[in-house]
């Protein structure tokens, strides 16, 4: 199954200059050759909240969720707070029936301010503090998945009732992907390695400390996984270690959560994860790893971020010049940059960009989409066709940066970070606002105040 299995019908946004596998599902072009998403003109967006803007699609959202719901029913979705978070966006998660994974007590109370039942919620973390291990069990958190020793005795200090654990578990499986964002390999920070025994050892500790509850394993093996067999070999491995810790400590294990990482394209012919052909893959490897350790099938947990986020998500910036350099490349430099979206700048991440204010009519020619930062690497993408023409004044927009964007973002340059603003039926909404530099000097101690704030203070805000 494919993103056009489950668009209602491909409309108006069928022109060449929309790939429905990367934009929204809600994009169109209206007869003036303007992008739309969630019916409004994203002209208006800028108009209306100026740029850089995220924008965000509602209903791309929420039918991601509702997809993974239809297509693994006995499954329980988290999704990974991580990749984007507001109150608004706990709310929905929440009404689409899912969970949340979250990584701080940021997340944390983010997720419970949007009205996430906190029983439906797991921390992650490899270096959670005490202080959050304690906020966490306070406010009777679903679980924790615990992530080194140390952790094990911090958690059970502070609980005060037994609280539920899973233990991260590194199976040993090598996604090939970038350094970054593979986890499932022992040379990196994150969880117990199944080799010598460390998991079983810290299933031995757990089981010792009368205020933890031991009723799962997690593992999360990287991010942008396009191959569905990794997952069946985790399964197998995880079915393995289950088994493992029934053997020696005589408990059995009645969860096993397999992370997140689902691939997304972002730009046309990127490969996805098939949600369809992960659904069919989960139940055969348990069946067979069931089988093969004589162990009761445990309950499935899957956390996609990135796979329920990214596509919603559409960045604005506004064309400020347009410079072609001597025997060099021609770049067009926008109000936004690495500030905004530090993917390039980190992963070298390819991103697909369109003119959004007009036809893009006549030649086209090869440019660099660049930030406003002050450092050379500030791309937002390389030699992609852009209309010949483009001048400044015109509007960009940059698809697939609903994940990690707005939650990755800095205030590099003192540049307060953009809106996002949901749009959904022709209405568009604010979840978070701009920053200001009145937000800026907030924090700065130096500062005297709202006296002196007049000059360019006033006019940022
Ligand atoms: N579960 C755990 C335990 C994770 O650590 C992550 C991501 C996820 C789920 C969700 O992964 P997703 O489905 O979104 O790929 N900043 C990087 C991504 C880092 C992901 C970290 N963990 C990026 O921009 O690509």
């Amino acid at each position: 199954m494919t993103v056009l299995d489950y668009l209602p019908a491909l409309n108006k946004a069928a022109t060449p200059r929309i790939d429905p596998a990367i934009w929204p599902l809600t994009t169109t072009v209206d007869d003036l050759g303007r992008l739309c998403v969630g019916e409004l003109p994203l002209t208006d967006i800028a108009d209306e909240f100026r740029t850089p803007t995220y924008v965000l699609d509602e209903s791309d959202f929420r039918r991601r969720l509702q997809r993974y719901r239809s297509a693994l029913p006995e499954v329980e979705i988290l999704y990974a707070a991580k990749s984007l978070l507001t109150t608004d966006i706990a709310r929905w998660v929440a009404e689409e029936g899912a969970g949340l994974d979250v990584s701080s007590g940021g997340e944390l109370a983010i997720a419970l301010a949007g009205g996430m039942d906190p029983a439906r919620i797991v921390l992650h973390g490899n270096a959670k503090p005490v202080d959050e291990l304690s906020d966490a069990a306070a406010v009777g958190i679903g679980r924790v998945v615990v992530d080194s020793p140390m952790e094990i005795a911090y958690l059970s200090c502070v609980a005060r009732r037994p609280q539920s654990v899973l233990i991260r578990v590194t199976p040993g499986i090598d996604i090939c992907g970038h350094p970054a964002v593979t986890t499932g390999v022992n040379d990196q920070k994150f969880g117990f390695a199944l080799t010598d025994g460390h998991a079983v050892a810290a299933a031995r500790r757990i089981l010792h400390q009368p205020a933890l509850n031991l009723v799962g394993l997690h593992c999360h093996i990287g991010s942008q996984v396009t191959d569905v067999t990794l997952y069946g070999e985790v399964i197998r491995r995880m079915i393995a270690a289950m088994a493992d810790i029934r053997r020696s400590h005589g408990v059995t294990l009645h969860e096993l959560n397999i992370g997140g990482g689902h691939g997304v394209p972002y730009v046309s012919g990127d490969a996805e994860l098939n949600i369809a052909e992960l659904a069919d893959l989960i139940d055969d490897a348990l069946d067979w790893a069931c089988a093969a350790e004589r162990f009761p099938r445990p309950r499935i947990v899957v956390e996609p971020g990135r796979a329920i986020s990214a596509r919603a998500g559409v960045t604005l910036y506004r064309v400020v010049s347009v410079k072609s350099q001597p025997d060099g490349r021609t770049f067009v430099a926008v109000d936004g940059g690495m500030s905004d979206n530090p993917r390039v700048a980190l992963y070298g991440a390819k991103y697909t960009v369109a003119l959004a204010n007009r036809h893009p009519v006549g030649p086209t020619k090869c440019v660099t989409v660049a930030g406003r930062h002050c450092e050379s690497g500030d791309e937002i993408a390389r030699d992609v066709e852009l209309p010949a023409d483009i001048h400044p004044g015109d509007l960009l927009a940059v698809a697939v940066t609903g994940a990690y964007q707005h939650s990755m973002a800095s205030n590099y340059n003192m540049v307060g970070r953009p809106p996002i603003v949901a749009v959904q039926r022709g209405q568009a909404r604010e979840l978070v606002r701009r920053e200001t530099t009145a937000d800026l000097l907030a924090r700065d101690r130096g500062w005297s105040g709202a006296a002196n704030a007049s000059g360019p203070v006033a006019r940022h805000d």
